[in-house]
């Protein structure tokens, strides 16, 4: 039995797939390498370069590799993107999305679990933010996936497709062990930014809104570590794998740091200022969000090992500086 992991090669992907292998599986890969690197696969696991779009590919890597349950990660995750580009979003999260869905449902596989997003609550009306809030995404991005999960739910009834939709807040840091971590070029995401920034390869960095209703007035988010998230998605596919009931589950810790609070910290693991500027607002940025995460515990039976800020972005740190190696001996 095959796990049939997309954006495999991406950031969140590959640590999926590291998981998947140390645990035993056998994992297939399907990958378009827009965004992901083929290094950063596990050797064990296989690599189709394909989209996911394309219905008799995705069938056929179904037969051929007796797959039975499907992660899927693959799609555009740059919030003020998808301002700019709502249709290109819409076509790589929604549309494609749809497609490989139905290429899983006809192929008959049970098991689909999806990588979703704290995005489609937009701003939220309470903090912490339960699965149970109305979801009133604020960008193109958040819609995107939001249109997903419902697509989900109603293959459910439908079709009798079992998922689980975990809705991600700010994940941060890398593999402990230093086989993967957040490689894309022209990176966005505040934490790998503010570790480029403290290792001289930004002049400077931007802090995007100092307005906001926060008690610093930047921006609050709820980091989490990246193998911390994958943990959720392994005990999402035993879930679904016992029989589980389907569903959506925040991942978060349910702590919010500010922006400004995230900067010291990198500040902190470097041992050196990062140099910033106070900017407006990005478009898309909520003020603050955090999870609320009880339903995760008690259905998945999450157990987080990494809740600590220093230890997301002493990890992210030191995939930047593996990064920066790497690239002077190429
Ligand atoms: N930020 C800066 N300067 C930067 C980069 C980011 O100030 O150079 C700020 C942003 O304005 C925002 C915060 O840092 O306030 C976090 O921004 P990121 O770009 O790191 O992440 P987002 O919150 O925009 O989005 C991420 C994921 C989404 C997810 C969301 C949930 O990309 O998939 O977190 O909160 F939905």
């Amino acid at each position: 039995m095959t796990v049939l992991v997309t954006g495999g090669a991406g950031y969140i992907g590959s640590h999926m797939v590291l998981a998947l292998t140390d645990a035993g599986e056998d994992v297939v890969v399907l990958d378009n390498l827009t965004t992901g690197f083929s290094w950063a696969i596990a050797p064990q696991a296989k690599l189709i370069e394909g989209d996911i779009a394309d219905e008799a590919l995705v069938e056929l890597i179904i037969k051929e590799n007796n797959v039975n349950s499907v992660v899927h990660f693959a799609g555009s995750i740059v919030v003020p993107d998808s301002v700019t580009d709502p249709l290109g979003y819409y076509l790589n999260n929604t549309v494609k999305s749809r497609a490989l869905m139905a290429a899983v449902v006809k192929a008959g596989v049970k098991n689909f679990i999806f990588s979703s997003t704290a995005a489609v609550y937009g701003n939220p009306e309470s903090m912490p933010v339960f699965e149970t809030a109305t979801p009133l995404p604020i960008s193109p991005y958040g819609t995107s996936k939001l249109m997903t999960e419902l697509m989900l739910r109603d293959s459910h009834f439908a079709y009798g497709l079992n998922y689980v939709a975990l809705r991600y807040f700010n994940v941060a840091g890398a593999d402990p062990k230093g086989r993967s971590g957040q490689s894309t070029p022209r990176a966005t995401h505040l934490i790998k930014v503010a570790c480029q920034t403290v290792l001289g390869q930004r002049p400077s960095m931007d802090v995007f809104g100092t307005d906001y209703e926060t008690p610093d007035g930047t921006c609050l988010r709820d980091y989490i570590h990246v193998s911390d998230l994958i943990a959720a998605h392994m005990d999402a596919l035993a879930h679904l794998r016992r029989g589980g009931e389907s569903g959506i589950f925040n991942c978060g810790y349910g702590k919010g740091y500010s922006v400004l609070e995230v900067i010291a910290a990198v500040a902190n693991a470097a041992g050196k200022p990062v140099n910033h500027k106070l900017s407006p607002r990005r478009p898309g940025d909520p003020a603050g969000i955090v999870a609320g995460a009880d339903k995760v515990r008690e259905i998945l039976g999450w157990k987080p090992k990494h809740a600590d800020l220093d230890f997301i972005v002493a990890s992210a740190l030191a995939w930047e500086k593996h990064l920066e190696r790497r690239n002077a001996t190429i």
